[in-house]
């Protein structure tokens, strides 16, 4: 199967903060923020791999800074690596104040995507070739990360998580 880069994936979503958006401090609340995140990032895997996507885990999130109502919101989304029916895509979020004129990073987390085929069971997608220093070097650590998330599922053993191990044991 070919290659893509990932700039094909690239998908750039652009929300206003509206009212029935936020929370009682006038913040978007973070469900929202996590639905349009979800949004964005199964367009990113579905430019990569040409096929409806389900979304199999999201990593942790944390919230550095809030959005305010009004602001708008800014999220981008890139796929880092793929490995047989799966697709890892990072996305980051930044707020900004038009009036303003000030642009703060919000967060950013780990989308993982499985392709599925017509009758709904996973099938493979295209592999990624990175171009950028950035894009390699998300490429390397989504080995890492697929590891931790996967023991975390109760999907992979620890004894299993080569990559991961080696992080915290030296020979
Ligand atoms: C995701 C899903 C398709 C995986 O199906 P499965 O029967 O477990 O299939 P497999 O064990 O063959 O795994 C398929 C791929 O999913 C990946 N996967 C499974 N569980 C995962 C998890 N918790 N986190 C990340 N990837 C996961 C596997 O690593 C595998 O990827 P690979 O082929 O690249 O190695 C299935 O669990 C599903 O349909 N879940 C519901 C998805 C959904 O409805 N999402 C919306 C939220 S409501």
């Amino acid at each position: 199967m070919i290659s893509k880069l990932p700039s094909e994936s690239l998908t750039i979503m652009t929300e206003l903060v509206l009212p029935n958006d936020t929370n009682v401090f006038g913040n978007l609340m973070g469900g929202r923020l996590m639905y349009w995140m979800d949004i964005a990032a199964a367009l990113s895997a579905q430019k990569h791999c040409n096929a409806p996507v389900v979304t199999a885990s999201v990593d942790n999130i944390s919230f550095e800074n809030p959005i305010k109502l009004g602001n708008v919101v800014h999220i981008e989304a890139k796929i880092t690596r793929s490995f047989n029916t799966s697709m890892e895509i990072h996305l980051k979020v930044w707020g900004e104040d038009l009036t303003q004129q000030y642009k703060y990073k919000s967060n950013e987390a780990y989308y993982t995507f499985v392709a599925l085929d017509p009758n709904r069971k996973p099938r493979p997608v295209p592999s990624v070739a990175p171009e950028t220093p950035d894009e390699k070097k998300l490429f390397d650590g989504a080995l890492r990360r697929r590891q931790l998330r996967l023991i975390l599922g109760g999907k992979m053993h620890p004894d299993e998580a080569a990559e991961l191990k080696a992080l915290f044991v030296k020979d």
